[in-house]
C-alpha cells in the first residue's frame, strides 16, 4: 500500500535490530503516526489496545512479540509466558493462536541461544506469506467481481459493500475482502465500495474509507443500518467482507454487525462472500455459534465516540444517557447457509465442510 507515494506494510522489524515498527491505528483517519515496539509488554498492549488489530495482523504481531519476548528471556519459562500472555490479548481471531502455537512448534527444540534469532526469522516469514495469502485471495477473488461486472451494463460501476476493516490495515499489506477490490480497481473495472462505519469502534468509516481514499478507490461511507435499504434498492452488487475465524463447516466469524449483512443480502439475492485466509480457518471446530469465544469489550466503546472537531483537535462525547447500561460484543456468527463462498488463497469454494476439505486436504 502506497502512503503519499511511498510503500508501506503495517508491521516491520526495526533497523536496529532490536525493535519492531508499527502504524497505531488508533490514530487514523486523523493521524499517521508510527510506533515503536521494544518488548513483550509493548506487544501485547498493541493488540490489546488495538494499535493493530484485524486477525491476520494480530498473528503478525504475536509472532514480533515471541521474537521481542525471547530477547530478553529466551527461557523455556521465558517462551511459555510470552505465549500465554500474547494468548490472552484478544480471544476471537484465531490467527493469534494459529501464529503463537506455530512459533512455539518451532522455537521450543531450539536452544535457548538461537531462539531469538529464530524467532526474527519465522516472525518476518509469517508477513511475507500473508502478502503472498493475499494476493493469492486477491487473484481468486478478480474473476467473481468480474463475472458479476459482466452482468451490468457495459461501463456501469460494480458496487461491493464492506463491513469492518479487511484492508490492508488488518493484514501485513493488501488486505483480504479488499485485495479482489484493489486488484479490480488497478485493473480498470469500475467499482465504487459502500463502507459500513462499522459502529461502535467506526473501523469502516476510519480505516477503510481512509485506505480506499488513499488508493483512489471510489467509495461511500454509509451508517450500519443504510446497508439493508441498499441491497433492497438494487445498489449492491455483491457483499465482501473478511474474517476472524472459519469453522471447519463454514460458519464464519466477524466484527458485529455481519451477520445482519448476510440476511439482508441472502433476503435480496445477493451474493455474500468472505474472504478466508487459510490462517484464519479453525478446523478443530464445527459449530461458530457454540464454539468460537466472542470478546466482550467495554461498553464506554458504545456509549462514546471520539472523532475531531471542526475546529481541530481530538474530542470525544458521551452519547447515551448517564445511566444507561450498554453491551458491547465484538464479534458475530454468520452461519454457512448465508456465505455464498469462501476467498482463500487457494480458490473459491462453498462454505461446506466438502468445500473447505476438498481445498485443505492436508489441514483434515
Ligand atoms: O476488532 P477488529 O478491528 O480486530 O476486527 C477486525 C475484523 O473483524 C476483520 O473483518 C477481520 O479481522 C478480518 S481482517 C482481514
Amino acid at each position: 500500500m502506497n502512503i503519499h507515494g511511498q510503500p508501506w506494510r503495517t508491521i516491520w522489524p526495526e533497523t536496529d535490530g532490536e525493535s519492531v515498527g508499527i502504524i497505531d491505528q488508533t490514530r487514523l483517519p486523523h493521524e499517521f503516526a508510527v510506533l515503536t515496539l521494544r518488548s513483550l509488554a509493548d506487544a501485547a498492549h498493541a493488540i490489546q489496545s488495538m494499535q493493530v488489530r484485524g486477525a491476520p495482523l494480530i498473528g503478525a504481531t504475536a509472532g514480533y512479540g515471541l521474537w521481542l519476548a525471547l530477547r530478553a528471556d529466551p527461557s523455556d519459562t521465558g517462551l511459555a509466558h510470552a505465549h500465554a500472555l500474547l494468548l490472552e490479548t484478544r480471544p476471537t481471531a484465531i490467527n493469534l493462536r494459529w501464529a503463537l502455537d506455530r512459533c512455539r512448534a518451532h522455537l521450543a527444540p531450539l536452544p535457548s541461544a538461537q531462539r531469538a534469532a529464530a524467532a526474527r526469522a519465522l516472525a518476518a516469514e509469517i508477513c511475507d506469506e500473508d502478502v503472498a495469502i493475499n494476493r493469492a485471495i486477491g487473484e481468486a477473488g478478480l474473476p467473481l467481481l468480474r463475472a458479476l461486472a459482466a452482468q451490468k451494463k457495459s461501463g456501469a460501476r460494480l458496487n461491493l459493500l464492506t463491513h469492518c476493516n479487511a484492508g490492508w490495515l488488518a493484514t501485513v499489506d493488501r488486505g483480504t475482502a479488499t485485495a479482489p477490490i484493489y486488484l479490480a480497481h488497478d485493473s480498470g473495472l469500475p467499482v465504487h465500495v459502500w463502507v459500513d462505519e462499522t459502529r461502535p469502534r467506526n473501523q469502516g468509516a476510519s480505516l477503510t474509507a481512509w485506505e480506499l481514499l488513499n488508493h483512489g478507490v471510489p467509495h461511500t461511507v454509509i451508517v450500519d443500518n443504510a446497508g439493508g435499504h441498499y441491497l433492497q434498492h438494487g445498489e449492491v452488487d455483491v457483499v465482501i467482507v473478511g474474517t476472524d475465524r472459519v469453522t471447519a463447516h463454514g460458519d464464519v466469524c466477524n466484527k458485529i454487525g455481519t451477520y445482519l449483512k448476510a440476511l439482508a443480502a441472502h433476503d435480496n439475492g445477493i451474493p455474500f462472500y468472505v474472504a478466508a485466509p487459510s490462517p484464519s480457518i479453525d478446523f478443530s471446530i464445527r459449530d461458530g455459534l457454540r464454539e468460537i469465544p466472542i470478546e466482550e469489550r467495554s461498553p464506554r466503546e458504545v456509549t462514546h465516540l471520539t472523532g475531531r472537531l471542526d475546529t481541530g483537535g481530538l474530542a470525544t462525547i458521551r452519547v447515551t444517557p448517564d445511566g444507561s447500561p450498554a453491551r458491547n460484543p465484538g464479534f458475530d456468527v454468520t452461519p454457512a447457509r448465508l456465505v455464498t463462498g469462501l476467498i482463500t488463497e487457494r480458490g473459491v469454494c462453498p462454505a461446506t465442510a466438502a468445500g473447505l476439505a476438498q481445498l485443505f486436504p492436508d489441514r483434515q
